[in-house]
């Protein structure tokens, strides 16, 4: 089946291409590179022609809620007018747990695709999953300075593989709305999994201090609410894998 992958190039998307490619499925990448322009739609008629599920995996990296609301509304809405076009069954989109409790200018761009999504002709699935492993330390890096103060909250962090796989293996299926939440099988402190980046060595060398931040992060607010499917990589088997 020809499933197209938009921001196939990226963390998620590179390891999505990987899966559905070993599912026996054709994955073709919606990326600049390969001349798709999600922000303005060139080239995606062409790259959509024949395909029957979109997978979206895009992304724009900031803390700016302008800069994320301006990219999800105007690729989802080049993304979902040209998948309707191109007759495809399935848009299957990668959405963050806790999106809709947790106060934060990037969800809002997230909360603005999901509506898109919702309220767009293709059929359609939004898979929420919790935070990635690398997280922590994408945290870290964004925070300069001899202290690196990071949000105090919970999360339940998931292998980036296992939520690729989950979405190779909805995408060729039928939509299910919103699919249950996915999520790592540990819940984790964001400071403990920063400080232990940092003694592994996969981190420069700082304190770390967590802040208590107002609108649900440091409440729990993105931890899984109800059941739905666990990841089995824990965050120190990662850390692990990753150091080895
Ligand atoms: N990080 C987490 O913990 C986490 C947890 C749950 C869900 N998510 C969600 O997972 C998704 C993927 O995140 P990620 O970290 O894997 O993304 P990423 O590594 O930042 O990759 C972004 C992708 O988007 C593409 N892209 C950006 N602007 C584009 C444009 N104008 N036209 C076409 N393609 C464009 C990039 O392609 P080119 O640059 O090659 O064009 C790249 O392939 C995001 O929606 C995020 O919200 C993340």
């Amino acid at each position: 089946m020809k499933i197209a992958v938009a921001g196939g190039t990226g963390l998620a998307g590179r390891l999505v291409v990987e899966a559905l490619r070993a599912r026996g499925h054709a994955p073709v990448v919606l990326s600049r590179g390969q001349g798709v322009d999600l922000l303005s739609g060139a080239g995606l008629d062409a790259a959509l022609a024949g395909a029957e599920a979109v997978v979206d995996v895009s992304n724009v990296t900031t803390t700016r809620g302008s800069v994320s609301v301006d990219f999800f509304d105007r690729a989802g809405r080049h993304l979902v007018g040209a998948a309707g076009r191109a007759g495809v069954r399935h848009l299957v989109t990668l959405s963050i747990v806790g999106v809709d409790r947790v106060r934060n200018p990037y969800y809002a761009g997230k909360l603005r695709q999901e509506e898109i999504v919702r309220s767009g002709a293709v059929p359609w699935t939004v898979l929420r999953a919790t935070q990635f492993h690398e997280f922590a330390g994408q945290l870290l890096d964004g925070v300069p300075g001899p202290i690196a103060v990071v949000p105090a909250g919970r999360v339940q962090p998931v292998a980036v593989r296992e939520v690729a796989d989950a979405l190779a293996d909805i995408a060729p299926g039928p939509p299910r709305a919103m699919a249950p939440e996915l999520a790592g099988p540990r819940v984790e402190s964001l400071a403990g999994m920063a400080r232990r980046l940092i003694a592994a060595g996969a981190a420069h060398r700082r304190p770390v201090l967590p802040l208590y931040v107002p609108g649900g992060m440091s409440s729990g607010g993105l931890l899984p609410t109800g059941t739905g499917p666990r990841g089995t990589q824990t965050f120190a088997d990662w850390l692990g894998e990753r150091t080895a």
